[in-house]
Parts: structure tokens; sequence; C-alpha cells
């Protein structure tokens, strides 16, 4: 991780004032003076900041693209759940999902132990962009549920009526077996609200992915299903950047 991540997420000051004082020599690495703020270290680094040791309570930052047939949790006694793809030696790590997918949707789910940055990223305050591609059976969308779907409306659920904040639909294409798919762009994360948008128009999602969210990708496709690692410098930069962070 970069030096000046790192002791911003010990809490030792915004990245720019950081940056500032790694510049100017307030910073030792295993008893040497780093001045450039991008310097890679890790848990094991020895650092030091006007010369007091720090406690780097390294933040961890890691993508599943979790299967379909899978719960959003950390422990269960009788279904598969995302703790089975987090290795062993992160057990101890409070590391925990950012939002949740449905047991039958597949797709990106970040992992970390940030809490600020997971708030952010499912706040609706922050208006995070999510895109989900759904596969479909109904009849074909039209103009006018595109138009309503991007201007926002209300669903009308057991007796309560519920908001849902514009969101992008744009159709993808027609498989073989009659099915279709389209991608839908939400930038708030109601429950199972996918699926209830289609089923608003009367579409039946008979599978559901999601396949970006701030920029960060998975493969459109279900074979990288099961894939965990760590986020990339320049995907942890565009969730930094979606959640306010930088
Ligand atoms: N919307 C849904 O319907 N399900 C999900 O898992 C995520 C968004």
């Amino acid at each position: 991780m970069r030096l000046d991540r790192l002791l911003a997420n010990s809490g030792l000051g915004t990245r720019s004032r950081l940056r500032d004082k790694i510049s100017h020599g307030s910073v030792q690495v295993n008893g040497v003076v780093v001045t450039d703020a991008s310097y890679h270290v890790n848990e094991s680094d020895s650092i030091t900041f006007d010369g007091q040791e720090i406690n780097c309570q390294t933040k961890l930052y890691y993508l599943l693209d979790k299967p379909d047939g899978v719960l959003t949790a950390m422990e269960d006694k009788r279904l598969p759940c995302v703790a089975d793809y987090i290795p062993s030696e992160l057990k101890s790590k409070k590391l925990s999902p950012v939002g949740r997918l449905d047991y039958h949707t597949s797709g990106l789910l970040i992992i970390t132990n940030d809490g600020e940055l997971s708030h952010r990223l499912q706040s609706p305050r922050y208006e995070v962009p999510k895109i989900y591609l759904a596969t479909y059976r109904g009849l074909e969308w039209t103009d006018e549920e595109i138009a309503t779907v991007a201007a926002g409306f209300s669903i009308r659920d057991k007796g309560y009526s519920e908001q849902i904040a514009p969101a992008d639909l744009k159709v993808k294409d027609k498989l073989s077996d009659g099915t279709m798919r389209a991608l839908l762009t939400l930038h708030e994360g109601k429950t199972h609200e996918v699926r209830r948008i289609f089923a608003h128009f009367n579409k039946e999602v008979l599978e559901l992915r999601r396949i970006e969210l701030a920029g960060v990708k998975v493969s459109e496709d279900i074979d990288s299903c099961g894939e965990f690692r760590p986020l990339t410098e320049d995907e942890l930069g565009l969730l930094f950047k979606a959640a306010g962070l930088k």
C-alpha cells in the first residue's frame, strides 16, 4: 500500500497534509527517511511519524466475484457464504462485505475492514454507480418505460410505496433461447432493487450479475465467479474518489 494511504488509514491526517509531511522528511520506514508519498509499505514495515512509532492498523481491500448460490454473510451454518472465499490467514482481519448481493445474484462485492469507506460506498448520499447485467423474460422495454426508470418512480409493495431513484436502463441483446439482457445502473442500493424494478414493468429477472461498482469491474462472464483478490491501487483510487475520500 502507498505510504500516504497507510498513514491516512492510521488516522494521522488527510492525505494532502501527509504528503506534505512526508516530503519534509517527517516519516521513516525501517529507519530510513522516505520522502516519496507513493513509496510502497506493508504491515511488517516499521514506520515512524515525527519520531513516534505508529501502529499501522492496515486497512485491507479485496474484490470477490460472488457466485450465484452464495450468501452475502460472514457466517452461516447451512449455506455457502462469502466467508468461504476468504483465505484463512485473513480470518482475523475483521473483513466484511460492502453492502449485499442476493443469494441468487453473482458478481462484484468489495470486502474490506475499512468502515468509513464501506459506509460511504453504501450511502445514497454519494450516489455510487453500480451496474447490473440482468437476463430476463417478458415484453420488450418501451421507450416510455425506459424514460420512467430514468426519471425515478414509485413502487407499491405490500401496501407501502417506495421511491426508486433515477436509474439508467440500456437494452443489450436477445439470446438464442429468447431471453433478453439489459444493463441497469443504480445510484442507490435498496433491497432487491433490480428485481423489483423489472417486476414493476412485468419482466422477470432470471439471472442477475453486478459487473461494476464505482468504475471497478468484473467480467460479464460468470467464468470469473469465485475469484478473490486484493484491489489494485487504481481500483482503490476509484472507490475512494466515488466515496468523496480523495
Ligand atoms: N438488486 C437486486 O434485485 N438484487 C441484488 O442482489 C442487487 C440489486
